[in-house]
């Protein structure tokens, strides 16, 4: 084959991991607790077939015109009004960038601030893509620890203070991969270090939003006073990925700067798409699509809880969330010479009971943190097919597990 010279920055972004997911969730033949997509029933379909009616006959030339780099405006402000103040936020129109979906929320953010060799540090495990949009601009990648409810504050604080990075992701509620939540005492803090070490925060929170039990709580930008904290929010677990809408809230100079580059990526996000969600908010439609798909989410969440508390090895550790889409489970013998190592068990599984999940170690800096843990997600098959997958994947793991 043809000896390509690829730009060398590139040599460590692959995008293999998420391939291997998105290949098993189109195989009909295996039950995927892979992905992290909501589900097919959860979309608003009629209401959406409506809105495109509507928008198309109301504003058929704007819709179809190019559009603005910052987004389209009732959209930013729908977002403004239904999403970012009631959280407490304080923000307004200028603080607000529409993106197509988090992932280039986030793209945007660290092309604003990041340099090669800067620091950026996220907790660990995390979102895999994340990996590759810093090794793409050349970032030195710093882990810090995490606990049950999230990033410890000790190893945060201490890392800041040996490596001055420039930045720290986060995803505080329902966390990619680990499905935990950060307390609102350490939602403080983070939101008083960025101010205390100069550090901006880009604050993930694409699942917020779907909380099935509990109280919500304040983001992390509701604390900001440094202007320091970047807050990324996305329409794809809430209306639908495939529209790629997101939006997010920052100071008006990083809003500026951002739409700077935004401009030589894509121009401006789709405009019909936007058109929709602005539409979705306006008719405060959001809260109610939320309310009338947490049931069904619920009760796929108890299936596979329940099933890894009845068919799981006892001697494992998983998060118990209260919203989100996942699961995290880490079986235990990590440090044991031949020790379990989850790639290896995702492919005796996918090929022997045809359950598929996602390995521990893609979520990792160091993948061998992760070789004794698996992600699972609940939200894409019914309780029955979790049960019966659950069960299987909990009869080969006890076989493996001792
Ligand atoms: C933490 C996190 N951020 C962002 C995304 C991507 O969201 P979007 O579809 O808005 O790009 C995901 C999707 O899985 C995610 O888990």
């Amino acid at each position: 084959m043809k000896q390509r010279s690829f730009a060398a920055r590139l040599d460590h972004v692959s995008g293999a991991a998420v391939k291997d997911i998105i290949s098993m969730m189109v195989d009909p033949s295996i039950t995927s607790f892979g992905g992290g997509s909501p589900a097919n029933e959860s979309f608003p379909i009629a209401e959406i077939k409506e809105i495109v009616n509507q928008v198309l006959t109301d504003s058929p030339y704007e819709l179809l015109q190019y559009g603005k780099t910052e987004g389209y405006l009732p959209l930013r402000e729908a977002y403004l009004e239904h999403i970012v103040l009631p959280k407490g936020v304080r923000a307004d129109v200028q603080n607000v960038i529409t993106v197509s979906g988090g992932t280039q929320g986030f793209d945007l953010a660290t092309q604003a601030f990041v340099d090669p060799g800067d620091v950026v540090l996220l907790e660990s495990p995390t979102y895999l893509t994340v990996f590759n949009v810093l090794r793409k601009l050349g970032a030195e990648i710093v882990a810090v620890k995490t606990d049950e409810n999230g990033i410890r504050i000790d190893d945060l604080e201490e890392k800041i203070q040996r490596y001055h990075p420039k930045m720290l992701y986060a995803i505080p509620t329902f966390q990619n991969p680990t499905g935990r939540t950060l307390p609102v005492e350490r939602r403080k803090r983070i939101a008083e270090l960025a101010g205390e070490y100069n550090l901006i925060v880009a604050e993930d929170d694409p699942y917020c939003e779907l909380r099935y039990r509990g109280e919500a709580l304040p983001p992390i930008k509701s604390f900001d006073t440094s202007g320091n904290v970047i807050m990324l929010s996305s329409f794809s677990k809430t209306i639908s990925p495939g529209i790629r809408v997101g939006a997010l809230v920052a100071d008006h100079d990083i809003i500026e700067k951002m739409t700077d580059i935004k401009q030589c990526s894509d121009t401006h996000s789709t405009n019909l798409t936007q058109a929709i969600c602005a539409e979705y908010l306006k008719r405060g439609l959001l809260p109610g699509h939320i309310e009338s798909i947490r049931p069904m989410y619920l009760a796929r969440m108890n299936a596979m809880l329940d099933g890894i508390r009845q068919y799981f090895p006892k001697n494992i550790r998983y998060t118990d969330p209260d919203g989100g889409l996942f699961t995290w489970v880490e079986l235990p013998g990590k440090e044991l010479p031949g020790d379990v190592d989850t790639r290896v068990i995702v492919k005796e599984s996918v090929a022997k009971i045809k359950v598929g999940f996602v390995p521990g170690s893609p979520f990792f800096l160091d993948p061998a943190e992760g070789k004794n843990c698996l992600r699972l997600n609940f939200s894409s098959n019914t309780p029955e097919k979790i049960s019966a997958g659950i069960k299987s994947l909990g009869d080969l793991l006890c076989e493996i597990v001792r």
